[in-house]
């Protein structure tokens, strides 16, 4: 068989089952700008949006961080992330039913155009109200470091946050379309 016949037998296969299949910007919930309330798990993947570098300048830095369960805010590294698109991606989280709970290595991600919100665990299974990581996002991250600063921050109960330390991390940084679907 001719590769040009070959494939158009591989599409005549195929075109039956693509169709259907349901448009990629609604599966779970998907908008054509955001994750929508549901959020996508993946794997710990912060390195991709965080340079190791950073994350440490940024730990050597911080002063302000408890070890308490209330937790406070740090600001990273300059990000392009807008803040009303940041307000829409805690506004998904918000919006997530219940719990979001985490295995240790694993993040719920929520984003809406420039901004990704990332929920990881970094021991054991991390358990808490959407809603609350969502207000407490809002006050800690989205005005002292986005609004104020042009920055991307993190909470967590730890305060060296380029470690394993502590048991969570939420992340509010800039969404570059890794988590897009192909069209
Ligand atoms: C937080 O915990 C670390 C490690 O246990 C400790 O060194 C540090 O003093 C604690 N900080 C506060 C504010 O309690
Ligand atoms: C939700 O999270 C809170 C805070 O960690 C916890 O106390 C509660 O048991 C959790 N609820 C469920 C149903 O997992």
């Amino acid at each position: 068989m001719k590769p040009t016949t070959m494939l158009a037998a591989v599409a005549g296969i195929l075109a039956p089952v693509a169709s259907a299949v349901p448009s990629p910007s609604r599966v779970a919930g998907r908008t054509a700008t955001g994750s929508g309330p549901l959020g996508l798990l993946t794997v710990d993947d912060t390195h991709r949006f965080f340079p190791a570098q950073a994350m440490k300048i940024s730990s050597a830095s911080s002063g302000s961080q408890s070890n308490g369960t209330d937790p406070e805010g740090q600001c990273l590294t300059p990000t392009a992330a807008k803040d009303d698109d940041c307000a829409a991606a805690i506004g998904n989280l918000h919006s997530y039913p219940g719990n979001v709970t985490v295995q240790t290595g694993l993040c719920y991600n929520w984003w809406e155009g420039s901004c990704l919100v990332k929920v990881c665990s970094t021991s054991g299974s991390f358990s808490e109200n959407a809603a609350h990581i969502a207000d407490t996002m809002t006050t800690t991250l989205l005005g002292p470091c986005v609004k104020a600063q042009g920055k991307s921050g993190v909470d967590s109960d730890c305060a060296a946050v380029d470690t394993q330390c502590g048991t969570y991390r939420w992340w509010l940084t800039q969404y570059g379309g890794e988590y897009d679907l192909p069209a």
